[in-house]
């Protein structure tokens, strides 16, 4: 296979599950170091383990600023560069917004856009001393479609391309490149055994293609993105979602 990432190191966050798994497999078999960061810490390490090669796993809080600031100390100490972001971790909580308390809305914010920023603001120093980089924001196609049950988490991704847009401005002009990829629904291991199992044959219904996405199907899109040749891509919007809201 050809090695796209050979050189490059690559921090996908919410790495050791579903569709940051897929990520980290697919930049790492094509030669990237992936630090496989996640909160949960025995998970990652197997993912990592996985993946084989100068991949390894490091447990981060990514809505935690000093996890954040550790995070990214201790992946300069081993790789001395970080050339791609991946913010994919997220919490997808499923209730009816009127029984969505502050403290649940703040909980869902700081993890599903705090935490982007927290990560944007450390790996963006680095990139801006190299002069390169590719930052990918993980969204939703729950944000297109107003999609119910999810309020908090919706107006977070919302927010998620906001800032997406903002800041591929603020750093095109240090050589990185800022985008978001909105996946659909897709069965990973947070979605099934949940209440959004349920909502599979009704989304496939919407679908131009008919069947479930699986990690898989979203993967490639964020490695284009992530790779050299999406180098004139940025402040975009990548809606995977099988021709669901049609974006
Ligand atoms: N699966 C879907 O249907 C779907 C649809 C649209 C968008 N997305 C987005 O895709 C991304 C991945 O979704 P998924 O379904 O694969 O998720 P998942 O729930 O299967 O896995 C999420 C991972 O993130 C980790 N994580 C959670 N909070 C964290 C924190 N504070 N710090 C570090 N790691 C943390 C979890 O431990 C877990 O390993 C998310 O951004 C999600 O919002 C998913």
């Amino acid at each position: 296979m050809e090695r796209r990432f050979a050189g490059r190191t690559a921090i996908v966050t919410g790495a050791a599950q579903g569709i940051g798994r897929a990520i980290a497999g697919e930049l790492a078999a094509e030669g990237a170091t992936v630090v496989v960061a996640d909160l949960n810490e025995t998970r990652a390490e197997a993912v990592a383990k996985e993946l084989g090669g100068s991949s390894f796993a490091a447990a981060v809080d990514v809505a935690d600023e000093g996890a954040v600031a550790e995070l990214h100390r201790h992946v300069m100490e081993r790789t001395g560069r970080i050339d791609i972001l991946v913010n994919n971790a997220a919490i997808q909580p499923f209730t009816p917004w009127d029984d969505v308390d502050f403290a649940e809305w703040r909980r869902i914010m700081r993890v599903d856009l705090d935490g982007v920023y927290l990560m944007c603001r450390k790996s963006s120093d680095e990139m801006r001393r190299s002069g390169y980089g590719r930052i990918i924001n993980i969204a939703s196609n729950t944000f297109l479609a107003g999609t119910p049950n999810m309020a908090p988490y919706v107006a977070a991704k919302g927010g998620v391309v906001g800032f997406t847009r903002a800041l591929s401005t603020e750093l095109g002009p240090y050589g990185i490149t800022v985008n978001a990829v909105s996946p659909g629904l897709t069965a990973s291991e947070g979605v099934l055994g949940g209440p959004h199992e349920d909502s599979f044959e009704f989304t496939k219904s919407l679908q131009s293609l008919k069947r479930r996405a699986v990690p898989a199907d979203i993967a490639p899109a964020v490695v284009f993105l992530a790779s050299e040749e999406a180098g004139w891509v940025t402040g975009s919007l990548l809606n995977v979602d099988g021709g669901h809201v049609r974006h």
